[in-house]
This record gives C-alpha cells, structure tokens and sequence, in this order.
C-alpha cells in the first residue's frame, strides 16, 4: 500500500502551481518573505507584492539596508502591518547576528521577529528540506477531514500537529508541506472539496460529508469603534497626513487626523477639540466609511476642512493628490480619503 506523503507527493508532482517563490531550488529569502507575506492573505493577492518586492529588494541585504517607510509603503494593501515591521526588523537581525542566512534550527528561527511555530516549520521544511510540521489553516482542514477529526479550534490543532507529524516523509518534506496546502486550496476546499480529485481517496475517513469539518468554531461578534476623520485640505488642494505612532495599531503608517476611535461616535465637543486650527471651511459629510479590522468594525464619519495656505502643522506633512501612492497609507485611510474626496461637490 502506497503511504499517504507518496499519494500526496504523486499528485503534487502534476498538480502544483507555478508560483513565483516556488523552485527546486529554493531560495531562503523568497521562502521567508512569501510565507510572511500568505499568513491571513491569498495566493492570488500576494503574488503582485511578492514580484515587487524581490524586484525592489532582490536579496535579504537589500530589504535590511531599506527604509522601514519605503517597505510600509510597498506593504500598503496587504493589512497586518506588523508584519511588515517585523519583516524589515527581521531582515536588519539576520544580517547582523545570522550571517545572512536563515538559521536552520527550530529555536533560532523562533527568536527572529514575526517568526513563529508556522513560520519557522514552513522555513525548515521548504528552504532546508526538514521534516518539520508547518500547520496552516489548509493543513487543518485537510487532516480534519482524512481522520475525521471532530473537535473544534484550538483544541484540534493540537490533534492535526500530531497527524502530521506522523505523516511527514524522510525525503521531499518541502514538497510535502507545500502539497498539504496545495491540496488544501485546490481540491479539499472549504466548499465544494472535489473528492473525485483526490489522491488521499479511498482513505479518506469524512467522505460522505466533508464540509462538516473542520468543526466551526464559534465566532465572537465584533465590537464597532467609531471616530470622526478630518479630512484637511489646503487651498492647493493638498492633504493633511500625520504619522501614527510607532507602537501599536498600523504603527508607523500614516492617516489623516482623526478623533480618538472610541466605543460611540463622537460627540460635538470631541470632534472640535481634536480639529486642525485656522479653519475657512467645514463640511460635515452626509454617511460614513466601514472598514472591518481582525478585531473590530470600524465606521468613520468624514468631516471636510479647509484651511488657508499658510497653515503649518506640527508632525504632519502637505501631501498632493497625486503623490498620495508615495505615503504608506492603510487601506481604512485610503477609503476614508477617496468618500471624503468624492463627495467635492
Ligand atoms: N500558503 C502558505 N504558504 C504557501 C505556499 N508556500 N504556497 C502556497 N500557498 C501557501
């Protein structure tokens, strides 16, 4: 009887995509950014980011000697922006106490900023050809349903990681770990899993009802958290852009000024005491903008502010329409300037 890493490396044989960090010879650095850069994003919408950043930054020394603003603007659109920052931190450490190189133990790997027991496995098994259990949301799925296992989250996890580890083959382990996902986003699907597809059939223990696993886990409602955003312009047209803090949500990004994001909207007196000063304008606009973080909605009413030339504002910069792409800007704020720039009447 074939085992199931040579069913599942038989059809990965035929099956795989060609993506672009993928080759017989992998290089470390393309492993490691793509990796980071997959974690709660798709294939699809990584791939653009992925080619634009080796060609920005070929190699690991080039993304270390970059600006942290340079990779958050490149960054911008993919979310999770601590990713980034941890990508541009881990760069500056591996060049400074590593050589260079990806250390090839589990330990090492997990001390490095955004490197965590997912990443350094898919990094040990697809750079170093490990036998190393990289557990993914696909993975989940796929051995949930081959050992019918019925458990919810977190608790499978720990079941699925056990599975694996026992399945793990002694030779092509990076071809085994990027099957598993493979698998997992061509045939075993969240819906509509193409059984008839697949090289795992026959032992497959949840045939009859696939999609019933993995068991789903209770999701909590997300609170909402409101805040009023100013939109400024100057006569010239130019906006007004501050710097977050370095430390916490989209730290280091750039917005423009808003009220602090709070449980209820804004009262008046909030929204004055937090406005630009030297104001000739002011627009209330009618609706407001959504936007859903990992943690929380978020609605953002647009206020439009005009204020004469001359205004200077300490810690935040004049930025023209046309130059807004060179500023990293999260999507939220993106949003928040296209409704307040499109309701100029
Ligand atoms: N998801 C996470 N890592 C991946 C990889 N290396 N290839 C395809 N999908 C993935």
């Amino acid at each position: 009887m074939t085992s199931f890493s040579d069913n599942l490396l038989g059809w990965y044989d035929h099956h795989q995509r060609s993506l672009p960090w993928r080759s017989d010879d992998p290089n470390p650095y393309y492993v490691w950014l793509s990796e980071i850069m997959l974690q709660q994003t798709t294939v699809k919408t990584v791939i653009p980011y992925f080619l634009k950043f080796i060609e920005t930054w070929p190699t690991l020394q080039d993304l270390a000697t970059s600006s942290l603003d340079d990779v958050l603007v490149a960054w911008q659109g993919l979310g999770y922006y601590s990713r980034a920052r941890n990508l541009h931190k881990c760069s500056q450490q591996l060049i400074s106490k590593h050589a260079g190189q990806f250390p090839k133990d589990e330990k090492q790997l997990l001390q490095l900023p955004g490197i965590g027991p997912y990443t350094a496995a898919a990094i040990r098994s697809i750079a170093y050809d490990q036998p190393a259990a990289a557990v993914d949301g696909n993975v989940i799925r796929v051995l949930a349903r081959y050992c019918a296992l019925t458990e919810p989250r977190p608790q499978l996890d720990k079941k699925v990681r056990e599975r694996l580890v026992a399945f793990l083959p002694d030779k092509k382990c990076g071809d085994f770990t990027q099957a598993m996902m493979e698998l997992g986003a061509l045939v075993c699907r969240p819906k509509s899993p193409d059984c008839e597809a697949c090289p795992l059939q026959g032992h497959c223990r949840s045939v009859n009802d696939p999609e019933s696993l993995p068991t789903a886990s209770i999701k909590k409602k997300l609170p909402t958290r409101y805040a009023v955003a100013y939109l400024v312009q100057r006569e010239d047209g130019a906006i007004l852009l501050r710097k977050r803090d370095e430390k916490g949500m989209l730290g280091g990004m750039m917005e423009v000024p808003t009220t602090p994001w709070l449980d209820q909207k804004p009262g008046p007196n909030v929204v004055k005491s937090h406005a630009p000063l030297e104001v000739v304008g002011w627009e209330v606009l009618e609706g407001y903008v959504k936007h859903t973080f990992s943690h929380f909605h978020f609605h953002i009413h647009v206020n439009r502010i005009q204020v004469s030339d001359q205004s200077d504002h300490h810690q935040a910069v004049w930025v023209q329409r046309e130059n807004l792409h060179q500023k990293a800007l999260p999507t939220v704020m993106k949003k928040v300037i296209s409704f307040g720039l499109e309701k100029v009447k």
